[in-house]
């Protein structure tokens, strides 16, 4: 993919140490494929308990590799040497580059970005991976706004290879040219885009969704929706795949739009009434699925 016409004559950064906040199901894999790609990784997340989660996550992604032959173990170990995890915000004091990972909450968010604002170095390039919020508008507090960008990682983030590289009206081409060199050193494509909801490819994403919701509604199963999608082409079915990601994300965006949608781009109430069953996907072991040990169900 060749690089947008906006970052010619940019200089990319030297990172050697990125610090990712919140070791979820995203921060975990940008790690992985961080630490994959050679940098230093520190992981800040909200407790010990969720630090050690965190980095059972990264053991897990790495031991997997090893499974499928592509990681010896030697490699395996030497790579998670080099990932620290921590309950404050001390790591990011020497990062050269911090990804927010945590959860899609603008305030959430914002309180991130005011801690980094204080811990970070001045110069230090501060990203998000939000699927959906605009970032200016929790990080209109934080010095030096040229340095701040969105890094949009899809899931699983050490496995799949796109990575959009959002620009905010204050990014420096150059921090934009920092992001598509680290997308590159971790074997990524990157996309340039703007500020809009969705920015690229969740923006397609929702359509898709808003169709296959037509068809549940029309009384269609999940598992028939997913069979036929894969028989298309595609390596996993909208369903699964939004049991994956999690479905409480999409629903908060789609509450935060609401008042603003058109009004031909009505979406089915079934997934709504999926999550306010406190059913959220994969994560919950319920979502369009049910998901037992090692194993998954269609819901009756
Ligand atoms: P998650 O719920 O799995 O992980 C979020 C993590 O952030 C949790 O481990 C939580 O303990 C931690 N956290 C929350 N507040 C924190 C704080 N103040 N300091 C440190 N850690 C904190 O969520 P997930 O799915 O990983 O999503 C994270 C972000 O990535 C969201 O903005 C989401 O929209 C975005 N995203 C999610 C994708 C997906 O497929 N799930 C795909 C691409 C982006």
């Amino acid at each position: 993919v060749a690089k947008p016409a906006a970052l010619k004559g940019a200089t990319p950064r030297d990172l050697d140490k990125i610090a990712v906040i919140g070791g979820g199901l995203m921060g975990s894999g940008i790690a992985t494929a961080a630490l994959n790609a050679g940098y230093d990784v520190a992981i800040v997340e909200q407790s010990a308990d969720a630090a050690t989660a965190a980095q059972d996550r990264v053991a897990g992604n790495l031991a997997s590799a090893v499974k499928r032959g592509k990681l010896s173990e030697a490699v395996r170990d030497a790579t998670l040497a080099r990932l620290t995890t921590a309950a404050d915000f001390g790591p990011v004091s020497d990062a050269d580059l911090v990804i927010e990972a945590v959860f899609e909450e603008t305030e959430v968010k914002r309180s991130v970005f005011d801690r980094l604002a204080a811990a970070a170095p001045r110069d230090a390039i501060l990203a998000t991976n939000t699927s959906y919020i605009d970032p200016t508008k929790f990080t209109a507090q934080v010095p030096n706004p040229e340095r701040i960008m969105g890094l949009h990682f899809f899931s699983p983030a050490h496995i799949m290879r796109l990575v959009e590289v959002v620009k905010t009206p204050a990014t420096h081409p150059d921090v934009l040219a920092t992001g598509f060199a680290m997308a590159k050193k971790m074997r990524k494509v990157a996309v340039l885009s703007g500020i809009c909801d969705g920015f690229i490819g969740n923006r397609i994403l929702g359509a898709y969704g808003r169709m296959a919701g037509y068809l549940l509604e029309d009384g269609a199963s999940a598992q028939q929706i997913d069979g036929a999608m894969k028989a298309f082409g595609m390596p996993m079915g909208p369903f699964e795949m939004f049991d994956m990601a999690g479905l409480q994300i999409g629903y908060a965006n789609r509450k935060r739009e609401a008042a603003t949608r058109p009004a031909d781009q009505r979406y089915s109430r079934i997934p709504d009434l999926i999550v306010e069953q406190g059913w959220t996907g994969q994560k919950t072991r319920q979502g369009y699925y049910r998901y037992e040990e090692g194993s998954r169900a269609a819901l009756p």
